[in-house]
Formats: C-alpha cells, sequence, structure tokens
C-alpha cells in the first residue's frame, strides 16, 4: 500500500496469529529481552484482528490519545497496558502524540484457552504500528525489514509477540547455529519444503478454561533469583541447538523428546520458584500418560507441549491426522473440560487487511 497521508482519518487493519513455543522463552532481561532463545510453531487459526484508526490533532505533541475497544467494548486494564506500551514507544515512533489513535481489537479463540493472546495481539498491533510510520513518514520498507521492525516492536510489548509476526516455525533469541538470530527481533526458521514439519497440527486439550492465576510477566520475574536461573538458561539454549537439528534431519524422536522436556522443565521451574506455582492440573498429567502410552503402543510421531498453564497442546503431523483423531475424541477428550479441544495447524503468518482510507 502507497497511501500518501495529508488530513485524512486512515484506517489499517491487520490480522496475526497466535503461537506455541517447543522451546520456552522463560526470563527475561532489562528491555524484554530474554535470557535464552526460543523456537515456535506459528498458529493458522488462533488470530487477533486488530484496526488501527488515525487522524492528525489539531495540535501535535502532547500526550498520546488513544482509545482501544476489545471486541466493540472499552476495557480498562488491556487499555492501560496498551497505553503504556505506547508511551514506552514514542521515542522510537515520536508521531504517536500527533494523531488521535483508535485500536479496536478482537480474538477468534476463546479466552484462557492455553493459547497465547499476548503473542497474537501485541504483533497484530505492532504490524499496524510499522504500517502506520510507512504512511505518516512516507518511508516504505522492503518487505524483510518491514517483518524485522514489527518484530522488535512486538517484543517491548509482549516477547512471544516477536515470534508471530512470521508464519512457519521461528526463532527468536541469539544462538551461534541461527546466523540471522537475535535477541532484539525473531527470524522464521528455514525449513525444507519437502519435510512434514510444514504439515504440523496442534490440538489444544482444554483441560480448564479458568483465567491463569499468574500473569507471565510474574512467572519471569520469579526466574530472575530463581535457584536454577543458570542451569535453565543452558538448557533451554542446548536444547534450541538440539530442536535445530532436529527440525533440519527430520529426526521427530528428537522432536518430541526436546520439546517435551522444555514443557516439563518450565513447570519444574514454576513449581521449584519461590512460593511454588502449581498451573498442571489431575488431568493435564493424566493427558501426558494417555500420550506416552499410545505413542508407545503405536509408533506414531506425536508429542506434548505445555505452556505456563493447564492446557496440552498435542503436536502431530498431518499424514496421522487419521489415525490420531479417535485417539482425541475417545480418550483424551475425557479429561478435558467439557470434552472441549481446538483444532488449529501451522500458519503461514500474518495478514494486512484490506487498507480503508477515509477522506
Ligand atoms: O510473551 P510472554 O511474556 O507472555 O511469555 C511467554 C512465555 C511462554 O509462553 C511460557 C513461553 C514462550 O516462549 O512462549
Amino acid at each position: 500500500m502507497t497511501t500518501k497521508m495529508n488530513d485524512q482519518t486512515i484506517k489499517i487493519g491487520w490480522k496475526a496469529p497466535s503461537n506455541i513455543a517447543l522451546v520456552k522463552y522463560w526470563g527475561k532481561r532489562a528491555g524484554q529481552l530474554p535470557v535464552n532463545g526460543s523456537l515456535s510453531i506459528t498458529l493458522e487459526k488462533s488470530t487477533t484482528t486488530t484496526f488501527l484508526t488515525f487522524s492528525r490533532k489539531l495540535k501535535s505533541g502532547g500526550a498520546i490519545e488513544m482509545e482501544y475497544f476489545f471486541h466493540g467494548n472499552k476495557q480498562e486494564k488491556f487499555s492501560e497496558k496498551i497505553l503504556s506500551l505506547l508511551n514506552s514507544l514514542i521515542a522510537e515512533l515520536p508521531f504517536l502524540t500527533d494523531f488521535r489513535l483508535v485500536i479496536e481489537s478482537e480474538n477468534n479463540f476463546p479466552h484462557s484457552a492455553g493459547i497465547a493472546s499476548s503473542a497474537s495481539s501485541m504483533a497484530a498491533l505492532a504490524l499496524c504500528l510499522v504500517t502506520m510510520e510507512e504512511i505518516v513518514t512516507n518511508v516504505y520498507l522492503p518487505e524483510a525489514d518491514f517483518f524485522k521492525r514489527a518484530s522488535t516492536l512486538a517484543r517491548q510489548g509482549s516477547g512471544s509477540a516477536c515470534r508471530s509476526v512470521y508464519g512457519g516455525i521461528v526463532s527468536w533469541g541469539k544462538i551461534a547455529s541461527i546466523r540471522t538470530s537475535s535477541d532484539q527481533y525473531a527470524s522464521p526458521f528455514p525449513v525444507n519444503s519437502e519435510s512434514r514439519i510444514n504439515h504440523l497440527r496442534d490440538t489444544i486439550l482444554i483441560v480448564s478454561s479458568e483465567e491463569k492465576s499468574l500473569s507471565s510477566s510474574s512467572g519471569h520475574a520469579a526466574m530472575a533469583d530463581h535457584p536454577y536461573w543458570e542451569g535453565r538458561r543452558v538448557q533451554a539454549n542446548g536444547n534450541l541447538e538440539l530442536i535445530t537439528d532436529a527440525i533440519r534431519n527430520d529426526d521427530y524422536q528428537l522432536l518430541s523428546k526436546i520439546s517435551e522436556n522444555e514443557a516439563l522443565s518450565l513447570h519444574a521451574l514454576l513449581l521449584s520458584s519461590s512460593p511454588g506455582i502449581v498451573l498442571l492440573k489431575p488431568n493435564t498429567l493424566r493427558i501426558i500418560e494417555e500420550i506416552r502410552r499410545f505413542r508407545e503402543a503405536t509408533g506414531l510421531d506425536l508429542l506434548f507441549t505445555i505452556d505456563a498453564g493447564p492446557n496440552v497442546h498435542l503436536i502431530y503431523f498431518e499424514d496421522q491426522r487419521e489415525m490420531i483423531m479417535p485417539f482425541v475424541s475417545k480418550t483424551l477428550s475425557q479429561f478435558c473440560e467439557n470434552g472441549t479441544w481446538i483444532d488449529d495447524k501451522i500458519g503461514t503468518g500474518p495478514r494486512l487487511l484490506t487498507p480503508k482510507v477515509e477522506l
């Protein structure tokens, strides 16, 4: 889009997906930089749609003027979070104080379903901000720079959001074997076009849809003086090296070994924080047992991962879906709240929604 900014009101929109990490970012340094590298699968169906409408203020500068709507309603808690993010970005995006901003956001997945809404929502907002920057400054970035900038801004809203700016498999955090990697922004991880990894499925088993008792900010903060801090950093960076080998070599046994080690380590760190944080539920453990039993009995390529919550992501390949779905509906659904699961899969990344220019 090459709209030139005059005095009109401009509305732009992006739809951005959530992601699920196989190697977990857990613990941060100043500037929302990660203690360790991470790697995730971008989802296809679980998305946030955000529209940003902006018009020039009569008098430039001063405080940011912003109204925020979530599913059409004013939402104080989110609104404060967004305003504080925008304030922290003024040095990078000085034009923010020259416009009246209206932000309208919607998720297409249920709240507290084990799908990271901060990842998709902060990615969608960051993409809108970079599009706005292009229009306001009339400087249009090459595509790779556009997404790098959006990833850098998204990171400042929520660390994991920097990975949602790309489709497929995405890494974040400087590691030796990924030349393009950085702590500042995420990068798409190249996958052979023949690989089954391009056809991953994620069935999210909803053990509990209760709102999380832990915000990820307090979870990251609990890592600061954690007795296993250094051990975790070494483990995660080692796991990131190993998982990239597993993906490059289509080694699914290694992929599941590392992913499950990461999910269980995340919860081991939570349990051994002080005071200990227990997010797993009895049915989470039943599901893990059943998945391992089923894998042992069938030899199918499936693995589980868990975020900072009780719900389990069952990851497998499209070509084995027919054999896996009866296991989900007959066995695993017994341990899900109201027998509920969400079917998702690896996705292609965010999408610019037709920009609407109101003169
Ligand atoms: O992006 P945050 O601050 O919500 O942290 C995300 C942390 C995990 O979801 C547990 C792991 C990850 O890498 O996504």
